[in-house]
Formats: structure tokens, C-alpha cells, sequence
């Protein structure tokens, strides 16, 4: 199981970067929140960029923005690996994906927990990732919803379907070492408060593989 470290709940985000560079996790969930699509807003790129020199890791982007176009620009400059937009946008989500693809990123598209996994259909032969949102985006340290754990058999069945077997299953919410249990069908969680508490992320991460 792959592991990306979500820090939006830490009080100290260069300290908690340099300690989870030392970590064996695959990746740094960077959650960017436009005030918008969800209620609260993340800090500005021009502060964000300063706190990546404290990880060598590659990154993981979520856009939670209603218009993630600028936003695209911007992450593509750092050293990500994957930017995932969300399918209920009102954008044109091919241009997006094109636009991702134009930087050599790998595309990932997020779904709610309430969007019909049908919505996703249309993108699945440009997409590298799907990130299934297991709590309402907006906030970390929420509680899991298990009712992803049928919603991921469910896009384990499109793929069969739809003959895919390369698209990654990220998790996103709620994570533990609890509810770890309902996510044994992705292929990666993201989890940020579970890992962040207490002092030894290494274990942490350890019981999410
Ligand atoms: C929720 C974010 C998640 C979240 C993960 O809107 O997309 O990445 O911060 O944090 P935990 O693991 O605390 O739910
Ligand atoms: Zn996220």
C-alpha cells in the first residue's frame, strides 16, 4: 500500500516536512482549498512554494478549487508527481487534463462522497489516478465514511468493465489504523491527521502499509 502524507492539519509544516522526508512515505498530499469549492482557503502559492524545500518527496496535489486552471500552472512548477482536479467542476475537465498532461504531470480526478461514480466514465482512458473522497472535502481530522469501501469495489468494477488496469485507487480522509481495514481494494491511502499525532510518523505509517 502506497502512503501520502496529508499536513493540513499540522501547527508546524516545515518541522513536520523535514521529519516525514526522513519517513519511508511515497508521497506529500499538498491540499490546496480556493474558498470556493470548499468553504476554507489554504495559504497562497507564494507562501506554499517557500515550505517545499523542506521535503525532497515527491508531491501529490489535490486541487479542492472551482477553477483549478491557475492553480495548475502554478503546482506544475514544483516536484509533482500527480495533480488531481475534482469531476463535479463547472470546467472543462478535458482541457484540464491536457493542460496537466502538457507539464508531464500525471492526472488524477477526485470524486465526493455523494457523486455518482458513473461521472467519471467519460475521463477514465486520460486519467492516471482516481482520488475517492472518504469525508466531505474541506477539513482534515474528520471521521471515515465506510461506505467507500463499496464505493472503491464499485470502480474496481469499471475498470473490469472498461478493460483499465492502470489507474491508481487513492483514498482520501478519515484514514487510521482503524479504517485502514476498509481500505485494503485502493492502491494508495492519504492520510494526514492519524499520521501527525503523536511522535513517531515512521509507525504510524508503518500500520497503513
Ligand atoms: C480533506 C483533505 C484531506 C485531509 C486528510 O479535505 O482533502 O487530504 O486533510 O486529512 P485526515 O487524514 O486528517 O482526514
Ligand atoms: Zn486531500
Amino acid at each position: 500500500m502506497k502512503v501520502s502524507v496529508s499536513f493540513l492539519t499540522s501547527d508546524n509544516a516545515p518541522r513536520d516536512l523535514k521529519l516525514l522526508n526522513e519517513t519511508d512515505c511515497d508521497y506529500i498530499h499538498v491540499d490546496v482549498m480556493d474558498g470556493k469549492f470548499v468553504k476554507n482557503k489554504t495559504m497562497p502559492f507564494s507562501e506554499m512554494k517557500n515550505i517545499y524545500k523542506y521535503t525532497d518527496k515527491r508531491l501529490d496535489v489535490h486541487l479542492m478549487c472551482a477553477d483549478p486552471e491557475k492553480y495548475i500552472h502554478k503546482y506544475a512548477s514544483l516536484n509533482t508527481e500527480y495533480i488531481t482536479i475534482h469531476v463535479e467542476i463547472n470546467e472543462d475537465i478535458n482541457k484540464l487534463i491536457k493542460l496537466i498532461k502538457s507539464y508531464s504531470i500525471k492526472v488524477g480526478l477526485s470524486i465526493k462522497p455523494n457523486t455518482n461514480i458513473r461521472d467519471i466514465i467519460p475521463y477514465l482512458p486520460y486519467i492516471d489516478l482516481i482520488l475517492v473522497m472518504s469525508v466531505e472535502p474541506g477539513e482534515g481530522g474528520q471521521t471515515f465514511i465506510t461506505s467507500s469501501e463499496e464505493k472503491v469495489k464499485e470502480i474496481r468494477k469499471l475498470f473490469e468493465e472498461y478493460n483499465l488496469n492502470d489507474i491508481v485507487i487513492n483514498i482520501d480522509g478519515g484514514v487510521n489504523d482503524d479504517t485502514i481495514k476498509y481500505c485494503r481494494d485502493c492502491d494508495m491511502v492519504t492520510a494526514g491527521s492519524y499520521i501527525l499525532e503523536g511522535d513517531n510518523y515512521q509507525k504510524n505509517i508503518d500500520s497503513l502499509r
